[in-house]
């Protein structure tokens, strides 16, 4: 009985090690959409230091409308990850209604949380490879 769930337990702390090591290949239209997240948020920040609210607003569209395809990929393979995809997208969003608002306050704060999102979820699922690329873990 003892061996029995000894031998289960070391079946169990193996497959743990495994789904920690295993990473993948991101496809492409995943890291497309990374690309255009960050691409965008660096030039609403820009456009932030600007006060040029119209293009804070466009680049915050942008980078909501980008976040589905990422949801998409997440849903089919670990909904947990879900909440991270969710908290960033809110964020951009609030991103977006501030700079229609034309809150300074507002736009720096939602940008502010936007980039905790990222920094998040990279720590959890982004991997960087020996060669400097990422793959999702
Ligand atoms: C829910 C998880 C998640 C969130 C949120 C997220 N990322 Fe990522 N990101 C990843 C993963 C996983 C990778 C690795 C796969 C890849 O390279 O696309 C990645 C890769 C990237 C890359 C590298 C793309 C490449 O060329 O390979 C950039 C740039 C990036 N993210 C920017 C951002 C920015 C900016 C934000 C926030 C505005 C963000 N990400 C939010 C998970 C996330």
């Amino acid at each position: 009985m003892r061996k029995g769930w000894m031998l289960i337990m070391c079946g169990f702390v193996g497959l743990l090690a495994l789904t920690a090591l295993a990473s993948e290949k991101a496809p492409s239209d995943f890291v497309s959409a990374m690309q255009t997240i960050a691409a965008a948020q660096a030039a609403a920040t820009k456009a932030t230091a600007a006060e040029d609210y119209d293009t804070v607003e466009k680049h915050a569209a942008a980078i909501v409308d980008a976040f589905p395809v990422i949801e998409k990929y997440w849903s089919a393979r670990s909904p947990d990850v879900l909440p991270m995809v969710r908290s960033a997208a809110k964020a951009a969003s609030d991103l977006r209604v501030s700079s229609q608002q034309r809150s300074l306050e507002g736009v720096a704060y939602s940008a502010k949380e936007l980039s905790a999102a990222c920094a998040n979820c990279h720590a959890a699922h982004r991997e960087t490879m020996p060669d400097g690329t990422f793959q999702i873990k």
